[in-house]
């Protein structure tokens, strides 16, 4: 054996009977360190002659290579060891009570996404889903806001640098509009559905965050009219504030992708200089959401017959309705985890929204 074949021996040995990380290390100093012995094997190349290098070389690298490659499976191995231990000792009872040490709460955007389940549940609407990181076909074009639309610049719209395979635009979806394509592309009619979720615009003040959650809502059907959306929302906003004296106001508006769009107002009355939802005679009315019959060029865009399917369609920010519901009065704190705020206003785990219980008890 020639002493380089000896040093590998002796050196793999020493890594494969390392007791532990510590000692690994030590050993990697050993060989490879500035001071080490392969290192010093390293450095004499320098002083060979082209012929002795020639020959030298490729086994001094070998020597480093073996040496490196034992020690980085020999720590692997050591760490695969170490979390199996883990594993084996630590547990998890996932039957334990809840509300033990501090106690968690179900975040209040939480409890409504599932307060609107419900109460869209019983008017047989499924929940549907999409990205969050969306194509500009999806968010925009597809809901005929076009290239050059003015309603792109309205939406302070968050862009990622890369386009897609396709070539599409990538963006943080500005609303959750692009269910409605993504469910109509995917679904053959009759539709009913929400879709809550995140959405994302470059804007912050009291009554703004980057981050915020909307509901969609989108029925397709033959027949449909602008009656089947008032029925429906009133019905709804009665469930959601659990009281019957709710007036809605219906407003003429503007969205691109429904005709006609009607804005909705609910009335409030002043109780103690505090705007309470409800009243028959309402003191003033707050606007809640955006709605319309859904546009003939989108229905179309999904491949679907407009002359055929009509439908409806309405977006509503769901921190708004959290915050009308249980009084907050700055959205920012919903978003700052700060403890004391999520147990003042947080639900806890088995709380959970029926309509026999009434949605919010
Ligand atoms: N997407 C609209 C918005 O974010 C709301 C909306 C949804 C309006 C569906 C009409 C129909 O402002």
């Amino acid at each position: 054996m020639t002493d380089i074949d000896q040093l590998q021996a002796d050196l793999l040995a020493a890594i494969a009977g390392a007791p532990g990380l510590e000692g690994l290390e030590a050993c990697r100093v050993h060989a490879l360190g500035k001071q080490g012995v392969v290192t010093g094997l390293l450095k004499t190349l320098g002083g060979m002659s082209p012929d002795e290098r020639q020959v030298q070389g490729p086994r001094i690298q070998a020597l480093r290579t073996a040496v490196t490659d034992a020690i980085a499976d020999r720590k692997a191995m050591m760490e695969r060891a170490g979390l199996e231990a883990r594993l084996a000792t630590e547990t998890l009872d996932l039957s334990l009570p809840t509300g033990g040490i501090g106690g968690g709460s179900v975040h209040p955007v939480s409890q409504v996404m599932d307060e609107l389940a419900e109460i869209f549940a019983d008017l047989g609407f499924a929940v549907a889903t999409g990205p969050e990181i969306e194509d500009d076909w999806h968010n925009f074009t597809a809901l005929n806001i076009p290239d050059a639309h003015p309603a792109r610049a309205m939406h302070d719209t968050f862009y990622f640098d890369k386009a897609d395979g396709e070539g599409r635009k990538m963006l943080l979806r500005t609303h959750t509009s692009p269910v409605q394509i993504r469910t109509m592309v995917t679904t053959p009619p009759p539709i009913r559905i929400i879709a809550p979720g995140r959405t994302y615009r470059s804007d912050s003040d009291a009554t703004h965050t980057p981050m915020f959650h909307q509901v969609e809502g989108l029925v397709i059907d033959k027949g449909i009219t602008l009656g089947h959306l008032k029925w429906t929302l009133e019905t709804f906003v009665k469930a959601f504030f659990e009281r019957d004296d709710i007036v809605l106001r219906q407003r003429p508006s503007y969205f691109p992708f429904t005709e006609p769009s009607v804005e909705i107002d609910v009335g409030y009355t002043l109780i103690k200089g505090k705007r309470v939802i409800g009243g028959t005679e309402p003191d003033g009315w707050m606007e809640i959401l955006g709605s319309g019959m859904v546009h003939p060029k989108v229905i179309a865009a999904c491949g679907l017959d407009p002359a055929v399917w009509q439908g409806f369609a309405f977006g509503c920010g769901i921190d708004r309705l959290a915050m009308l519901k249980y009084g907050m009065d700055d959205l920012r704190a919903f978003f700052d985890g700060d403890l004391r705020w999520l147990r003042h206003y947080g639900f806890a785990a088995l709380d959970v929204p029926t309509l026999s219980g009434g949605v919010g008890a």
